[in-house]
């Protein structure tokens, strides 16, 4: 199994080109299945998740063609298939986004239940109530969740909790249902918006994505389209935690500042600078910019890198991503001060704290919240990924520890971060992976 050694101490420089998002290209991919013809897919990150789903729509007999590293043709002409496999779905929980278009095209799903994952148990309640709403039975049996329909009809759902996954899935099988379905209390993130471009290039009826009550006007067939995937949020925002943790100054091109407005305001609130211009979004401390920053006056006049502590609790879109609640807190543990970091989305997404705590962080965990107390510096360890987000977490508290830092089961990364290494490389850090 492979294995990342990160040497911490540089302060990043230069410049970094984001990738397409993970979390918009997973539904996208599975909304392909709602027209038939030849879809492209342009802006796709290389990424395992995303080869995961290119394999669940294989098994539904979609013929898919890389164009490239980046793009992907989907000809799902002779879908006929129904079936998501367990093999497939324990791998990827998002494997449960073809049910909607599958019920939409073709009237039935069959898909594996997803299990636990390393953070909660997060159940598909919510995606099974609504589509039992626009007609779909639902029968649980054998480990698997069978749904058929004979022609879904518009409804009102109203989600107790604004889940991403339920308002793609609900959104993607109302797109070819009779008549009109409002989806109140939806998801609001970006994701669900570039879900909603998508469906409504190719000819969907689809208005209010990205509030919280989205209306789907039903229409008899969609057409195939060819589509950009938007910029990972997740990844930019990852970026920017790791020019504030090193000290260091670089431009990350490809942010789009309104999908990250939590994320900058709270780093801004810690002390981190950023601009963005037509260059793309400079990230850099307090005293490392321009000349003084160059010529090293900015650390002798102390004033490189003097972040504050912030208190952070992860909320639905436009709230705190969960997704960067490790990165922040990565941060955090070497921002001298107290900060709280509570998590409200997740039952169990505090994994990354044993781990940082192995490597010098101070971190107690009370009920859904953390209580950070800032050190001086963190110490290389041998560390343990759990999750994608807490792996990154410790790549970027390994590019601040004294020291090189192994992180194992780095696998959770590849699901998420198109070559992070390599980018981060790019960028002055020392990091490589090695084979066990
Ligand atoms: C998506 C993202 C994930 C992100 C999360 C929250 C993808 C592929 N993944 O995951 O990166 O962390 O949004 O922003 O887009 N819940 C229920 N019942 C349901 C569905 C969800 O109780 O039927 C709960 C979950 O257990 C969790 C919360 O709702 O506590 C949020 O989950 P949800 O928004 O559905 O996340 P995902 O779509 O799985």
């Amino acid at each position: 199994m492979d294995k990342i050694l990160v040497t911490g101490s540089n302060p990043l420089a230069g410049s970094v080109r984001i990738s397409g998002s993970k979390n918009a290209t997973l539904p996208i991919l599975c909304a392909s299945l709602l027209s038939s013809g030849p879809t492209t897919i342009t802006n796709l990150p290389q990424l395992r998740d995303v080869d995961t789903m290119l394999a669940v729509l294989t098994t539904l007999g979609v013929k898919i063609e890389k164009k490239g590293p980046s793009s992907v043709i989907l000809d799902t002409g002779a879908c006929d298939q129904y079936e998501a496999p367990y093999e497939l779905v324990k791998t990827m929980r998002a494997s449960v986004l073809v049910i909607g278009p599958l019920l939409g095209r073709i009237g039935k799903a069959k898909v594996s239940l997803p299990g636990g994952c390393a953070i909660g148990s997060r159940p598909i309640d919510l995606h099974l109530k609504g589509l039992n709403r626009l007609g779909a039975n639902i029968e649980l049996s054998d480990g698997y969740v069978n749904l058929t329909a004979a022609g879904l009809k518009g409804t009102d759902i109203y989600l107790d909790f604004p889940s991403v996954g339920a308002t793609e899935n609900l959104i993607m099988a109302a797109v070819l249902a009779k008549g009109e379905t409002i989806i109140a209390g939806a998801a609001k993130e970006p994701e669900v918006v570039d879900l909603a471009n998508f469906l409504n290039r190719g000819g969907a009826k689809i208005t209010g994505a990205g509030t919280d009550r989205i209306k789907i006007t039903g229409v008899k067939e969609l057409q195939p389209v060819e589509y950009q995937i938007i910029p990972d949020r997740i990844e930019a925002g990852t970026f920017m935690v790791a020019a504030a943790i090193t000290k260091g100054d670089i431009c990350i091109k490809g942010v789009v500042a309104d999908h990250l407005r939590a994320v900058i305001t709270k780093l801004q609130e810690a002390g981190v600078q950023m601009v963005d211009d037509k260059e793309g979004f400079r990230v850099y401390t307090r005293g490392r910019a321009g000349l003084a920053g160059r010529a090293g006056l900015a650390d002798r006049a102390g004033l490189a890198g003097d972040l504050r502590p912030v208190n952070i609790r992860t909320l639905p879109h436009p709230g705190f991503p969960t997704d960067m609640q490790a990165q922040l807190m990565a941060l955090m543990s070497v921002t001298e001060g107290v900060s709280l970091i509570e998590e409200m989305v997740f039952e169990n997404r505090f994994m990354h704290v044993a781990e940082l705590n192995r490597m010098g962080a101070q971190i107690k965990i009370e009920g859904h919240g953390a209580l950070v107390s800032g050190v001086k510096s963190l110490s290389a360890a041998p560390v343990m990924a759990t999750d994608l987000r807490a792996s990154a977490a410790l790549v970027l508290a390994g590019l601040a520890a004294k020291g090189t830092t192994e992180i194992s089961r780095i696998y959770h990364l590849d699901r998420g971060y198109e070559r992070l290494e390599e980018k981060l490389r790019g960028l002055g850090a020392e990091i490589e992976r090695i084979s066990d």
